[in-house]
């Protein structure tokens, strides 16, 4: 497991203990009975090159064509936005997982299933948004593929300037990817097609009796 800290405290530190909550009028249990399926957070994780963003948007269909409400989030786009303050150092992927859990919380509150397409490398993040959520709502979806298969890919030609030495700080190279240790969905994109690896995640869905087909 990676040595990183928990916690960057000049970054999360509660600054809002004079903020009071604010009741919704509109419950989840509402959503959720108005929805026809239970909200859930997808959370992908695996390497750059993996086939998170791939699985995900493919899982992300197939839900949506049974008529879900679903929303994907993915790394690459999160950060040009929300996240674009971000580098990669391990204090800067910690609070880039740490937005990401508290939004995806936001969406589940809202009733969506939620996909998340992030490296997410440390152990103790995925645990921290773990912990964030409700019992049995974060689903950790572990998109194991070699790491000589994603670089044999190297879409983004990453890899290739990571092992020049032209990026620092690349997952797998020179930064850390703690493995899952008992993800629900354990998903090998270098064994089954796309469809087949969109498939696995939709039927665990499904036996869980979270969306019904
Ligand atoms: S995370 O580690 O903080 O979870 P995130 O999923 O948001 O990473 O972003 C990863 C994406 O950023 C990769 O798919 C890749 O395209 C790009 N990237 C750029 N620099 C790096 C780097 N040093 N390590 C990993 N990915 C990088």
């Amino acid at each position: 497991m990676s040595d990183v800290p928990y916690k960057n405290i000049d970054v999360i530190g509660d600054k809002s203990s004079d903020v009071v909550w604010h009741q919704a009028s509109v419950l989840t249990e509402q959503r959720v009975s108005a929805n026809g399926h239970k909200p859930v957070v997808l959370w992908y994780t695996g390497l750059s090159g993996s086939g998170k963003s791939t699985v995900a948007n493919a899982v992300d269909k197939m839900l949506f064509d049974l008529g879900c409400k679903t929303y994907v989030l993915d790394g690459d786009n999160v950060r040009h936005g929300l996240n674009g303050d971000l580098s990669f150092t391990d204090v800067d992927r910690i609070e880039n997982i740490r937005r990401i859990g508290e939004v995806a919380k936001l969406f589940v509150d809202a009733g969506l299933i939620v996909s998340t397409a992030f490296i997410s490398p440390f152990l103790a993040d995925r645990q921290m948004v773990r912990d964030l959520l409700p019992n049995g709502i974060f689903v950790e979806v572990f998109i194991d593929t070699p790491i000589d298969v994603c670089e044999s890919r190297d879409p983004k030609g990453l890899y290739k300037k990571a092992r020049s030495g032209e990026i620092k700080n690349f997952t797998g190279i020179d930064s850390a990817y703690d493995m899952p240790l008992s993800p629900e969905i354990h998903v090998k994109t270098d064994l089954a097609s796309i469809e087949g690896c969109a498939s696995q995640v939709v039927d665990y869905l499904v036996e869980k009796g979270i969306v019904a087909r």
